[in-house]
Formats: structure tokens, C-alpha cells, sequence
């Protein structure tokens, strides 16, 4: 065969490789400079079962409108807060003592006022209140029983070990507040009961209320545009049940081959030339 006989074929088979070559390069797509820059941590998705049914979940919504179940529930894992006189909750427990150890570090002698509390004993605080204030006012300021985050066993009031401010407003605005609100993320916990949420979450502002959901997700909530719980557990509940993007489709090798392989034949297809015969002027 001649030279510029078997140069043709082999032009052919060049560009078609040539073409098949982006083909290739979906086997093994480069990861997406963004995707490295932006690998912070996430939070796990929680299911839905942790979000709605799931007592023991650190995401469990308990409200007026989402009451324990069976409305005199105990939490299994409570243990003593160091130093406290006060239960929570294993690991919100762990957490607050490190909050505790952290505030005194930076010298703010913050004390716990209340944590875990029973039915009975919530049941006796909410009739104290509603005798003092009259049922409407004693709904803004406590839960009933069956109801509370201090029955769940996530949920510590904290205080000055001086006693000013306490379970005031005014906490807010003292050196060991302010502290407080800027660095609970940081052990888990929420100011649940934000000045102005109380349309949402049904009670007044209560600086000294802290909610344990543990760290990624009180980071997380700190940084998204949630200014309530409820806020922030309807939009992870959102996820949960939103249809999931699929995935782009990456070819396998043998898919890659395949149509690398068919691109090659379609070169030869019709119009097809004859070159031995119209073109091999060496003949
Ligand atoms: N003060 C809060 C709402 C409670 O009683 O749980
Ligand atoms: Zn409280």
C-alpha cells in the first residue's frame, strides 16, 4: 500500500480520536475549584423521625403546639450538671459544663438557675404563675406542663452568681449575658426565646434560656437567616422531604470505549470516498 494510502485512514483515525477525546475526560471530571474552597463543615442531615417523632433527637421541637409524648415523659440519659444541683441530659450536660468552665475563663461567674424540670415540678411553676398573673401573662413567660424543654432535659436557665438581672430582660445586657449569647453556639446551645420571636415561638424574650442542638447545628443556625428554632427546624425539615438532584451521569471506561469505538466507524460511513481509487496517484 502506498504512503498517502495508508495516511488517509490513519488522518481519520487521528481526528477521530481527537474528537472522541472530551468522551474521555467525563470518566474522570476534575473536581470543581469551589467545592475545595467552600468544605466547611456541615451538619449531618437529620431524618425526619429525629426532626418530628424522635424524643431523644437534640433537634426534637417541643412548643405549645408540639407537646411531649406521653406529656409526662422522662428523658433517659439525665445526669448532673457539675457543680449545679441542676440535670440534664447527657451530652448537653458535657456541653454546659465546658460553657460554664469557658465562661469563667473569661471571667464571667455565670451560675445554672434551672435545668431539667418534671412534669409535676412544671406543673407547679406554670399554676404559681397563672395565681400571680392571671392564665394570659403566665403563657407568655411559662410553658405548661408537658410542654417544656426543661421536661425534655435540653433546656438550662442561667444566671449571674451576683443575682443581678436574673430571669429579666435586663440579662440580656449585662457583661456575663452578652457573653453568653455571643459564644453558646460554640458548646450547642441557642438563645431559644429571641427578643423578637415571640409571635413565633409563643413566649417573651428570655435571654437566660438556653437550648442545647448540639455544635454543628447551632453554628449552622447562627449563620443561616433563621431567627427561631422553629424557623431553623422547618427548613431542615424542608430538606428532608425536598425530591433530590440527581446526580450527573459519568461514563464508564467500557461506555467511553464503546462510543469512542462508534465515532470511529461513522468516519467510514457514507458519504464515503473511495481514496485507493480516486486519490492514490501513486497507483
Ligand atoms: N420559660 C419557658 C418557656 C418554660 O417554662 O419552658
Ligand atoms: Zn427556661
Amino acid at each position: 500500500m502506498s504512503l498517502f494510502r495508508a495516511g488517509i485512514p490513519a488522518l481519520l483515525l487521528c481526528a477521530s480520536l481527537a474528537f472522541a477525546a472530551p468522551l474521555a475526560a467525563q470518566a474522570a471530571p476534575a473536581e470543581p475549584a469551589a467545592a475545595k474552597v467552600h468544605a466547611e463543615k456541615q451538619p449531618k442531615a437529620p431524618t425526619k423521625d429525629e426532626l418530628t417523632k424522635d424524643q431523644a433527637s437534640s433537634l426534637a421541637l417541643v412548643s405549645r403546639e408540639h407537646p411531649l409524648d406521653p406529656a409526662n415523659y422522662k428523658p433517659k440519659d439525665l445526669r448532673n450538671v457539675a457543680g449545679s444541683g441542676h440535670e440534664l441530659r447527657k451530652d448537653a450536660a458535657s456541653a454546659l459544663e465546658s460553657l460554664l468552665q469557658s465562661a469563667r475563663k473569661n471571667s464571667k461567674s455565670l451560675v445554672v438557675l434551672s435545668a431539667y424540670r418534671s412534669y409535676e415540678r412544671q406543673l407547679s411553676l406554670f399554676n404559681g404563675y397563672k395565681a400571680r398573673y392571671g392564665t394570659d401573662y403566665a403563657m407568655r413567660i411559662s410553658a405548661a406542663a408537658g410542654t417544656s424543654e426543661h421536661q425534655l432535659g435540653l433546656a438550662a436557665d442561667i444566671g449571674l452568681s451576683s443575682g443581678q438581672c436574673n430571669l429579666k430582660e435586663c440579662f440580656g445586657d449585662t457583661a456575663g449575658g452578652k457573653w453568653l449569647a455571643s459564644n453558646a453556639a460554640d458548646f450547642g446551645f441557642i438563645i431559644r426565646y429571641p427578643s423578637d420571636g415571640e409571635k413565633i415561638t409563643g413566649y417573651k424574650y428570655e435571654p437566660w434560656h438556653l437550648r442545647y442542638i448540639g455544635v454543628d447545628h447551632a453554628k449552622a443556625m447562627a449563620k443561616s437567616k433563621a431567627g427561631t428554632f422553629e424557623d431553623y427546624q422547618a427548613t431542615l425539615l424542608k430538606a428532608t422531604t425536598a425530591p433530590k438532584t440527581a446526580a450527573p451521569k459519568l461514563l464508564t471506561d467500557a461506555q467511553v470505549k464503546e462510543r469512542r469505538e462508534s465515532l470511529l466507524v461513522l468516519r467510514f460511513l457514507p458519504p464515503y470516498r473511495d481514496w485507493s481509487t480516486g486519490y492514490d496517484f501513486a497507483r
